[in-house]
């Protein structure tokens, strides 16, 4: 195929480093130019015609999308995550998935470890107190908040992003790591003396619990009122990776109940998260609105990252980040 009749459909605007690769290779670029996301009609229509798909986390490719749309020759995800695509599915058709790993690492584990701290000393809270009028006298007993010194960090999946987050809080507060994960990660215990525990130690014995896992099957509410039950009174829960690790009820109801003492969620579910949840006027929780990945840097690493996929793979056949290597014969 030349590579001036291979059309390339990208389903937001991202960062013009990436679109200008694919261009620069001679791609036909189709852009979906509006601020929102593609419902799944759009994104359908306009995928018909095209060789690649390369997509964001919004755009949900089931098994009927995939389907309806075997022709594509690969998916490029702007995004470490995946799980708003069948993966088996999209193998089981043999169209390759890349996505865009490592690039925001650093970016999300400094909303992991900003998090951390805006909850332990009430920032969010104490930020909308002044604004409503409400900064007062000196209290001395108001406000009190938990320092993190020597405590313990916990992470729930220690990949890429939980290394940097176990290596701010090892730095900054000198905190013990554990991990559980489903294999060993050497680097992050003979870096910071990370120790692999149960998930009922995890959660037994952390101070600090930060969620750096995928979404699947196994993960999908892990974090639920029996896991919060199991938690110190005194812990903080960090979630940063997908909503749906979390039962939000629960969690709701593990802070009412004082069961945990606060958390701070990049992530929630459903995202957007209503503006009358009860967890943004709790004292103890700091909520963002999925910024993890949201830095110059990040983004254009993921736009350069997405677009290397989709060239390297026409060019040699292998994608360097590719989540379903059995897709490709
Ligand atoms: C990711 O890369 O998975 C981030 O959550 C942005 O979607």
């Amino acid at each position: 195929m030349m590579n001036n009749t291979i059309r390339v459909f990208v389903s937001r605007r991202i960062p013009a480093i990436g679109i200008d690769l694919l261009k620069k290779e001679g791609y036909q670029v189709e852009l979906w130019s509006e601020d929102r996301p593609m419902t799944t009609e759009e994104l359908m229509k306009a995928v018909k015609s095209a060789d690649i798909l390369l997509s964001l986390g919004e755009n949900k490719l089931d098994t009927d999308f995939l389907q309806q749309n075997k022709h594509l020759k690969m998916i490029s995800q702007f995004a470490v995550g995946y799980d708003n695509i069948n993966i088996p599915e999209a193998t089981r058709l043999g169209i390759p998935v890349g996505n865009t790993p490592d690039v925001l690492s650093e970016a999300t584990a400094d909303i992991a470890f900003g998090l951390t701290i805006a909850v332990s000393r009430k920032f969010f809270f104490n930020h909308k107190m002044i604004i409503e009028g409400g900064w007062g006298s000196f209290k001395p007993m108001a406000y009190l908040g938990q320092e993190l010194s020597g405590k313990t960090l916990g992470i729930y999946g220690l990949g890429a992003i939980g290394i940097v987050m176990a290596q701010r809080c090892r730095g900054a507060y000198n905190m013990n790591i554990i991990y559980c994960n489903r294999t060993v990660n050497s680097i992050a215990e003979q870096k910071f003396d990370a120790v692999r525990v149960s998930f009922e130690e995890l959660l037994g014995q952390s101070d600090v619990l930060s969620v750096h896992s995928v979404l699947s099957d196994e993960t999908r509410g892990k974090f639920n009122a029996a896991a919060f039950k199991q938690m110190k009174p005194s812990s903080i829960f960090i979630n940063t990776a997908r909503g749906g690790i979390h039962n939000e009820t629960d969690l709701i109801e593990a802070l009412n109940s004082k069961t945990i003492w606060g958390a701070g969620l990049d992530v929630t579910n459903p995202e957007p998260m209503h503006k009358d949840n009860p967890l943004l006027s709790m004292e103890n929780v700091a909520i963002l609105p999925h910024i993890g990945s949201a830095t110059v840097e990040a983004r254009d690493g993921m736009s350069r990252l997405a677009a290397e996929n989709i060239i390297s793979y026409l060019n040699t056949g292998i994608i360097p980040h590719c989540v379903n290597p059995g897709a490709i014969q």
